[in-house]
């Protein structure tokens, strides 16, 4: 495996690489849901790019960015075990240089939900993504179900920007209690570890009461509430049960639904989310 943080090396590297090209995007500190991305990248194309990058754009005035778990060596002996080929690790400088100023935005599937708590998040992800599609030009780049909005908002950018590549989503990796896994979880006291599967129980209620009849879209919501209120180390930031593919708010029946959801466990804010699409559910996998 070879890491490099200079475009110019990055360039003569991506020439010797075999195609199609799996591109696997990261902020770094990671868990085996990211390793599971790089997995499947393995598996499904000639060669694999990882990227760690701690992307400034995307991060609130009053968030985590200075704060965000760091462990370069430890994540690329991970990288290395699930067989990637190159890890790009630029630095802030190199990505955004002095005089930076261009940005992208998507349009209506940002404005709800992460982005109506994060202002300008979105911008700062499908900024940096068009920014590593550019640098890396993979035939298929690698999200999590974690991130649902993110992978709805990457997907309409890469459509409407014509990159030539595979969006290809993969399930959200779950702790044994189901807790989805996240960089984030590092910042939980062990009281607070204790109360975060919550979340998990809450969309579990509200899938367990959809398959029992309930398609409600308001009761729904309700029902995530109130498994949530039990738990006093909780604060819902917003519960959701939208269209899964506008993430627009749903009123009434339901027939196909994101269930999602931001809670803060003390200081720490999670997210979760299930899916239920086409007679399916896509709700993650809970690790043995
Ligand atoms: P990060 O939070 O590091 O996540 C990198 C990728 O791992 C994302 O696609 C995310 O959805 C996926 N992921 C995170 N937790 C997961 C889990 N429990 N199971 C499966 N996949 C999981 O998301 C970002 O970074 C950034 O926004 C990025 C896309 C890199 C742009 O800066």
């Amino acid at each position: 495996m070879i890491t490099i943080s200079l475009p110019a090396d990055l360039r003569s590297i991506l020439a010797t690489l075999s195609r199609p090209i799996g591109l696997v995007p990261t902020m770094g500190y990671l868990h085996e849901g990211h390793l599971s991305l790089a997995r499947r990248a393995k598996a499904e194309c000639a060669s694999v790019v990882a990227s760690i990058f701690v992307n400034p754009t995307q991060f609130g005035l009053n968030e985590d960015y200075a704060a965000y778990p760091r462990n370069l060596p430890r994540d690329l002996a991970l990288l290395e075990s699930a067989g990637v080929d190159v890890v790009w690790t630029p630095a802030p400088e190199i990505m955004y240089p002095a005089g930076y100023q261009t940005y992208i935005t998507v349009e209506e599937v940002t404005r709800p939900l992460e982005e109506s708590m994060r202002p300008g998040h979105f911008r700062g992800v499908a900024t940096v993504v068009v920014k590593l599609f550019n640098a890396v030009g993979p035939q298929k780049a690698y999200f999590g179900q974690k991130d649902a909005q993110q992978v709805t908002v990457i997907q309409r950018m890469t459509d409407d920007l014509n990159f030539p590549v595979e969006i290809v989503v993969c399930p959200t990796l779950r702790e044994a209690d189901g807790l989805a896994m996240s960089s984030r979880n590092a910042y939980l006291t062990p009281e607070q570890r204790r109360a975060a599967p919550v979340l998990y129980r809450a969309l579990s209620t509200a899938r367990r009461a959809f398959e029992q009849g309930e398609h409600d879209a308001k009761r729904l919501r309700q029902t995530m509430l109130e498994t949530l209120a039990a738990e006093p180390l909780t604060r819902p930031q917003y519960v959701s049960c939208a269209d899964p593919d506008t993430l627009q708010e749903l009123q009434g029946p339901v027939d196909q639904a994101l269930f999602s959801m931001a809670v803060y466990v003390g200081k720490t804010r999670l997210i979760d989310n299930f899916v239920y699409r086409a007679g399916q559910w896509l709700s993650g996998e809970i690790s043995k």
